[in-house]
């Protein structure tokens, strides 16, 4: 039986209690809860590009962040398995999605699904996971369900959001820092926030601490996008797993596309929008001479310091909850990990 969760300043007790399981260990629970996925079904057309997409990996980091935050109140986390598995599918909806609605060829290393297939095919096996999404999460505590599925929800509503803000800056040249972090807000962050929120709230962690895990998944969450962003121009293909310089192809409005216009010197900056404008450029040629000048104005230092800003402001959200310091090691640790993620 895990500890009345509620009752607080009891280290020890809990300590003795709470059998914290390894992220390795809760990965694995999330693979297993992935090849379970009664997917050999008919129409095949349907099915094989949501194995295929779930089959290729990816690092789980929203169902890894729910058990954890599940985790820190409850010695089982099998309770949480399913809502967990029901992120991570839905995160996997977004990317079929999101892939043809930027034009991406590579995802994980492997061709996309509008590529391996076909457009309606990401639509449909697509829109067939945010169903299934919201049916495995709906298979938690019944008491917690009501409040699980409203949070749910309004994540995927900002998801959204954020994504009609990502295609509606593709062409506006006048977005602003700040227009961007509420963009990646909407986009990314919610969704990490909204995985350790609704672990904390499954395992009746106290209010405080539920809210004080949704900011630091949210700070973690920006963080993350900023990384994201930089290895769209800084990474290494073979590691990251998607092609290098798709955001400068589609002028994305990122961190560094707004801070290099911004810090740019006159001579660069027209440049840079003479790349902005240009349509039937190399492609290569574009992705190399943005990356130079991004190099040469500096928004990739600009964009580390930023992201480490916000890694701090995340680990003074975990500093709130209000469990001892040990028991939020893995946390920490996660946190520590994404910071310096290749892939
Ligand atoms: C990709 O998410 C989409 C973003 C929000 C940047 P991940 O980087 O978590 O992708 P996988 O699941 O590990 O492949
Ligand atoms: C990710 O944004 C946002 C969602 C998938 C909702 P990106 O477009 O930057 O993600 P990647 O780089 O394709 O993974
Ligand atoms: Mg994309
Ligand atoms: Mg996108
Ligand atoms: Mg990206």
């Amino acid at each position: 039986m895990a500890p009345p969760p509620r009752k607080r300043g009891r280290g020890v007790f809990y300590i003795y209690y709470i059998i914290m399981y390894s992220s390795k260990e809760l990965l694995e629970k999330v693979n297993k809860a992935i090849e379970d996925m009664p997917l050999e079904r008919e129409p095949k057309g349907l099915y094989a590009p949501i194995r295929y997409v779930l089959s290729l990996g990816g690092k789980r980091i929203r169902p890894v962040l729910m058990l954890m935050a599940y985790n820190l109140y409850r010695k089982d986390v099998s309770p949480c398995i399913m809502p967990a598995l029901g992120l991570e599918v839905f995160h996997n909806f977004t990317l079929l999605h999101d892939d043809f609605m930027d034009k991406a060829e590579v995802r994980r290393g492997k061709t996309c699904v509008h590529l391996k297939w076909d457009d309606n095919t990401a639509i449909l096996s697509g829109d067939n996971m945010l169903v299934l999404a919201f049916k495995y999460m709906a298979q938690c505590d019944e008491k917690g369900m009501p409040a699980v599925m409203r949070l749910f929800t309004k994540t995927a509503i900002e998801i959204d959001e954020g994504q009609q803000y990502d295609v509606d800056f593709e062409t506006r040249n006048d977005v602003t820092e700040a227009e961007y972090i509420e963009m990646i807000r909407l986009k990314t962050s919610v969704l990490l926030a909204c995985a350790l929120q609704i672990g904390a709230m499954l395992a009746e962690a106290p209010e405080q601490d539920a809210e004080a895990l949704y900011h630091f998944g949210e700070c973690l969450g920006l963080a993350f996008q900023l990384q994201d962003d930089y290895l769209d121009v800084y990474g290494d293909p073979a590691v990251f797993g998607k092609k290098i310089g798709g955001d400068i192809l589609c002028n994305k409005k990122t961190f560094m596309l707004i801070n290099a216009l911004l810090h740019a010197s006159q001579e660069d900056r027209a440049e840079l929008q003479r790349w902005i404008d240009s349509k039937d450029c190399n492609p290569d040629e574009k992705i190399s001479a943005v990356t130079a000048l991004y190099t040469k104005i500096g928004v990739d230092r600009m964009a580390k310091e930023r992201m480490n800003a916000y890694y701090v402001e995340a680990e003074q959200y975990l500093a709130k909850v209000s469990l001892p310091e040990e028991r939020k090691q893995m946390l920490h640790g996660i946190a520590l990990k994404l910071m310096g993620r290749e892939k």
